[in-house]
């Protein structure tokens, strides 16, 4: 099994006020400091944009073989949550974790997902029923 990127926005300024540190620096610093890199295979990477400025603080999930995921609308608070997704995505042959395997605070996250290079139609998942609609 690869290895799985959590890759955080450090740039990531939701609403108007501007803070320093920003709200994405400050979910990818609570995100490092939190993070145990000996558990659950998962490496936490700083990017700066995902190309979802509006509806940051943004992250990605990605690693070989597995569908990638941007998520949105986080904030530094859910950087234990995040962490736990990552850790449940890691384990999944596919990438794909339910919204019922997801901390609830990470239900409505999911702004995309990209399948693997190399692959062509349904071959990592049936089409998405109510629950597997990630
Ligand atoms: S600044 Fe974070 S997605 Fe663009």
């Amino acid at each position: 099994m690869g290895e799985t990127w959590l890759h955080i926005c450090t740039t990531c300024q939701p609403g108007s006020a501007e803070a320093d540190p920003c709200p994405g620096q400050r979910l990818y610093d609570d995100a490092v400091a939190l993070h145990d890199p000996a558990a659950g295979g998962v490496r936490v990477a700083a990017v700066i944009c995902l190309a979802n400025c509006e509806r940051g603080c943004s992250a990605s999930l990605s690693s070989p073989g597995k569908w990638s995921y941007l998520i949105g609308g986080l904030q530094p608070a859910l950087a234990g949550d995040l962490l736990a997704y990552a850790r449940a995505y890691a384990a999944s042959a596919t990438g794909t974790v339910l919204r019922s395997k997801r901390p609830a605070s990470l239900a409505q996250v999911i702004v995309g997902r990209v399948p693997p290079p190399g692959t062509a139609g349904p071959t990592l998942s049936s089409a998405p029923t109510t629950e597997s609609k990630p």
